[in-house]
């Protein structure tokens, strides 16, 4: 038998996770060839302006602006694609795999929209992707749920797994700052991009809970099938309630099995303070999952990083690299996800957190009672604060016993309508 003399390495991307893998790939070259069985060769770096100064040193002969030089090379078996966005990261990573090359990915975006596609591709080329630092960065997630809870049957997952929001959730809470104020301090200190949309409107936590989904239930869930709501309605005064009702408030990716559908929700939502979740702060992650033989078991870590994010990348190429020097034995193959219903948000039962601003007048609280009640919905308690005596106006916080999400919804609208309502401030869920 032949034996491989290296493993050639096409790397895409030398920003912070593509500097963070070639530091890993150049300085752990002996240790990483004795855990595979023969030696990673960096061959080619894909890079937009081969002039910036790096972090690392790559020989310079190695930095390329042709994906090209990569693509075609019939001596590169991985390529690791860490230039990020949808395209042409698409279009690279599907040209790889067609080429019949391995690839390494950190891309949730193209995972998230396109996995079942180029997990497919790489099944019919006889390669494979993986893609454990594309959800929770260094944290093993993807690994154990392909291989160690496999027996299991996942029935439940809560994720904190965007690192942005909880920052600027875990500054609100803890020194009650506006929103506006919390994002400015997670820009200067680089946690957030100068356009973090993505982040505050929770399409990134979307993102990475359709990758979690998708291999924990074995079924393909798309960015569009979760219900996304994002955290710049919160308010000061939600986590002062939050506080004096025992709960923390976090950005919360959730995915439920039973009952032959699936749930997948990302929006804010009250925790019990004891909860471990709670505890979460910063720009840490933690996912929380349930299994029927396992029971819980709570995953905690860097979200993100150089480092942490090469960790995860580097762990799929020893295991890709393994197959590679076997031969093709024992394969890290993923098996391709089949399709299950999802349930609809508005099938949701949960209990309710429902800040409003109502006219300080006797009968109020009557009617409010009164549209819920017409709605099956009953109150678990109401906090009243002093009313402002210059507007005539009170703040009442109502915490409602477990309800449908759909008749919630009219009840807000309907209570929209009142004339003694006037403000509509926030309604949260409460998940205990
Ligand atoms: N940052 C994290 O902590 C983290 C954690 C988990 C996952 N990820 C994922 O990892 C990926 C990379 O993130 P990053 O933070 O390392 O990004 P980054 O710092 O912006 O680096 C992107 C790199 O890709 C190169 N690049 C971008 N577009 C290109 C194109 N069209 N052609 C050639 N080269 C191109 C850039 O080249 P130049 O350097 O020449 O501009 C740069 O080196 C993303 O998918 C991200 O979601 C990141």
């Amino acid at each position: 038998m032949r034996m491989k003399r290296n493993i050639g390495i096409g790397l895409m991307g030398l920003g912070v996770v593509g500097g963070g893998v070639a530091r890993v790939v150049l300085e752990k070259n002996r240790t990483l060839a004795e855990e595979i069985g023969c030696p990673l060769a960096l061959k080619k770096v894909l890079v937009r302006d081969r002039g910036k100064p790096r972090p690392v040193l790559v020989d310079s002969h190695l930095l390329s602006l042709d994906p090209q030089e990569i693509l075609a090379d019939s001596e590169i078996d991985i390529v690791i694609e860490v230039i990020g966005g949808e395209h042409p990261a698409l279009e690279y990573t599907k040209e790889a795999l067609l080429r019949g090359k391995h690839v390494v990915t950190a891309n949730k975006e193209v995972i998230a929209k396109h996995g079942a596609e180029l997990l497919k591709m790489a099944q019919e080329r006889g390669v494979s992707i993986l893609y454990e630092a594309s959800v929770g960065g260094g944290i093993p997630l993807l690994l154990p749920l392909h291989h160690g809870l496999l027996a299991n049957e996942i029935t439940t997952m809560y994720a904190i797994i965007n690192g942005t929001t909880n920052y600027i959730l875990t500054r609100m809470s803890n020194e009650g700052v506006s929103f506006d104020v919390a994002l400015k301090k997670a820009q200067e200190l680089g946690y957030a991009e100068p356009d973090a949309a993505n982040d505050i409107e929770g399409k990134d936590a979307a993102y990475k809970l359709a990758i979690l989904a998708t291999v924990a239930f074995h079924t393909v869930v798309q960015p569009e099938d979760i219900y996304c709501q994002g955290i710049s309605r919160l308010c000061k005064q939600d986590f002062r309630y939050a506080k004096e009702l025992g709960y923390e408030i976090k950005l919360l990716a959730i995915a439920k099995q039973g009952d032959g559908s699936i749930e997948v929700r990302v929006h804010p939502a009250f925790i019990p303070v004891e909860f471990l979740l709670a505890k979460v702060d910063g720009v840490y992650n933690a996912v929380q999952i349930d299994g029927d033989l396992v029971g819980t078991l709570i995953f905690y870590g860097r979200g993100a990083g150089a480092q942490p994010t090469a960790s995860a990348i580097i762990a799929d190429v020893i295991a890709t690299g393994r197959v590679i020097c076997s031969e093709g034995k024992g394969s890290v193959r993923p098996r391709p996800p089949q399709r299950m219903p999802i349930r609809p948000v508005s099938e949701l039962e949960t209990r309710y957190y429902l800040r409003m601003g109502i006219a300080d007048r006797p009968g109020v609280l009557a009617q409010i009672a009164r549209v819920l009640g017409d709605h099956s919905i009953s109150i678990a308690s109401v906090i009243q604060k002093e009313a402002d005596e210059v507007t005539q106006t009170a703040e009442i916080v109502i915490m409602t016993h477990p309800a449908r999400e759909q008749f919630m919804q009219q009840s807000v609208s309907e209570m929209e309508g009142l004339s003694v309502v006037k403000e509509i401030c926030n309604l949260i869920r409460v998940e205990e």
